[in-house]
């Protein structure tokens, strides 16, 4: 039975006494809930035997003119959804609660990954993720946690919380979910009217086409990559995308120094389409 629990005195002392026995996972989200989260889910039930999901909309993560107060919460939907697929608990704490001073004095900052890509724009965004992911890992403790390789430079930078703050947590990347016709699932692609959403898979396309390319080996020199990717950006914002950023990275997020031994790549890439910024990514393996 899935049993949703307000408040982080609640969980802590329904968890303790489970711990013994049982592993725990988490599955940190913001609500609003689409098949990619319930693939996060599924993911986490197949490795611990009890699966907490928080939703918490967190303020520390998002800028002074960013979506905070318009960020879809559809707490009844989401309860619906988690129930019917048998995760355990259903953490939803009130900010009061996760922030009994905002903004708390102890911050987490998430050092040189967080400035680059949407960090550029979203200066701050990172550190409020690390703060916010530190909390719930401290409050739920779990064995395992599950982030969607959509936010890709998220990802990378819990990897790094994970490491630098020693929590004994594996991390446990899931691949994105996409519609049928390539757009990789998001809560903010309901800011897109319909003209928007026909026209949205088209950042996949090009993400997909330009991984073709690397794959076939196309970029041998980074001048090469270079113009693969300034003529993958034309044609994003030729579709009516305004790209933010789009960039071929280590997967580690580091930057590419040389063709020739740099073969496991990620592209990544932001792009605003009417109200919505959306993000999409693919890892590369480069041929010769
Ligand atoms: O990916 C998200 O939904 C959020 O950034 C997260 C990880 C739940 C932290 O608020």
């Amino acid at each position: 039975m899935t049993r949703t629990i307000p408040s982080l005195a609640d969980l802590r002392t329904t968890l303790q006494p489970l711990r013994d026995e049982q592993t725990i996972a988490l599955v940190p989200t913001m609500g609003n809930l689409h098949a990619g989260h319930l693939a996060l889910v599924k993911l986490a039930q197949q490795h611990a035997d009890i699966v907490v999901v928080s939703i918490f909309v967190n303020p520390t993560q998002f800028g002074a003119n960013e979506d905070l107060d318009s960020y879809p919460r559809t707490l009844t939907a989401d309860t619906e959804k988690l129930t019917a697929i048998g995760a355990d608990y259903i953490f939803v704490p009130t900010v009061a609660d996760m922030y009994p001073v905002l903004p708390p004095a102890t911050q987490v900052l998430a050092g040189p990954i967080s400035q680059q890509l949407c960090g550029q724009t979203r200066p701050t965004h990172f550190d409020g993720v690390g703060l916010v992911v530190a909390k719930l890992f401290n409050i739920v403790q779990p064995n395992v946690a599950v982030f969607g390789k959509k936010d890709y430079q998220q990802l990378a930078i819990v990897r790094q919380l994970v490491q630098d703050l020693s929590y004994d947590i594996t991390i446990l990347a899931a691949p994105i979910v996409r519609a049928a016709d390539g757009l990789a699932l998001s809560s903010r692609n309901q800011y897109l009217s319909d003209t928007e959403r026909n026209i949205a898979p088209n950042l996949h396309q090009a993400v997909a086409s330009l991984a073709t390319e690397l794959e076939q080996g196309a970029a041998t020199s980074l001048a090469l990559l270079q113009q693969l990717i300034e003529a993958t950006i034309t044609s994003i914002n030729s579709s009516g995308f305004k790209v933010d950023y789009l960039a071929v990275l280590n997967q580690d997020l580091t930057a590419v120094a040389n063709m020739e031994t740099d073969k496991d790549l990620v592209i990544v890439t932001a792009a605003w389409l009417g109200k919505a910024r959306l993000l999409d990514n693919q890892e590369v393996k480069v041929g010769s």
